[in-house]
């Protein structure tokens, strides 16, 4: 087997705990937001095939088995690979999953023009060594107007942590690259992550055969930080329906790490 990456190192190593890390209220109420804003892009046509890139333990992959589309589970991990297919082993629906391990960048092994939908969820596109082979690949998989649905790492947030680490250089190079690495102590398990500014976005979908549809930030409402609230569940909802009308204005866009955006293939000039 060829030798692991850092990047693989790290997720390998936390695919067995990945889903308790992230299943506390807040997450909750963050994947409540997110599958909100992912439905409208759901292919009214079941029998289209559609994606889970980056899949991790297969969250959103096996919401969509849930809503009855066969589907395509992808990660660099085998190791999350290995739980996801145990979940959907658990849910009695491995005969509509197809698990296939692969980096972003060269999804080869998947056929082109054949999916209604891809999602890339959880930001792993940012995890990749070149964003813009990945957003290629990605647009050659897709069929005919196929939609890709995607989070990123929004670069303003990634300037907290060097100032809260006093690294004026590391900073300055943030600032000027937007380039940053997976932020664990651990050396060899320090990946390179590529971060994204709004402005840059159109250009960046465009030049790999996207048109842009929607951009929404996620989250502008920094819950993350007052967990307890979101018990309550009327003040649970009341927080939602806030974060669902600041979401999508440009200038609250600043306060949120994540920017969710949905992109539809269009034709690749060469
Ligand atoms: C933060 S997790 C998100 C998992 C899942 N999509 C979710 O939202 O719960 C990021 C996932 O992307 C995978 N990943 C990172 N870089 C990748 C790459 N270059 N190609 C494929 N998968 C990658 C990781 O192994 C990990 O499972």
């Amino acid at each position: 087997m060829a030798r692991r990456n850092a990047n693989q190192r790290y997720h390998d190593r936390v695919a067995g705990r990945y889903e308790e890390i992230y299943s506390d209220s807040y997450w909750q109420w963050h994947d409540g937001l997110t599958w909100d804003y992912l439905k409208p892009f759901l292919p009214s046509d079941q029998s289209r095939p559609v994606v889970d890139l980056g899949c991790g333990t297969g969250k959103w992959g096996r919401k969509l088995l849930k809503s009855g589309y066969r589907v395509t589970f992808v990660d660099l991990s085998v190791k999350m690979l290995d739980q996801a297919r145990s979940e959907v082993e658990q849910m009695g629906c491995l005969e509509k999953a197809d698990f296939r391990q692969a980096d972003l960048e060269d999804l080869s092994t998947l056929s082109p023009g054949t999916f209604a939908l891809a999602l890339a969820m959880g930001e792993p596109i940012c995890c990749t060594r070149s964003p813009v082979r990945a957003l290629r690949e990605i647009q050659r998989i897709l069929g005919t107007a196929g939609v890709l649905v995607a989070t990123l790492d929004h670069r303003l947030s990634g300037m907290d942590f060097y100032l809260e680490h006093r690294q004026i250089d590391e900073l300055e190079r943030f600032v000027k690259t937007g380039r940053t690495h997976w932020l664990t102590r651990r050396t060899e398990e320090q990946f390179e992550v590529h971060t994204f500014e709004v402005e840059a976005l159109g250009r960046f979908f465009a030049d790999a055969g996207l048109e842009l549809l929607e951009t929404i930030g996620k989250t502008v409402l920094p819950m993350r930080k007052c967990r307890d609230w979101l018990d309550d569940s009327d003040i649970r909802r009341r927080l939602a329906r806030m974060e669902k009308q600041l979401s999508r204005k440009p200038a609250a866009w600043g306060r949120c790490s994540h920017l969710q955006v949905a992109a539809r293939k269009t034709s690749l000039e060469t």
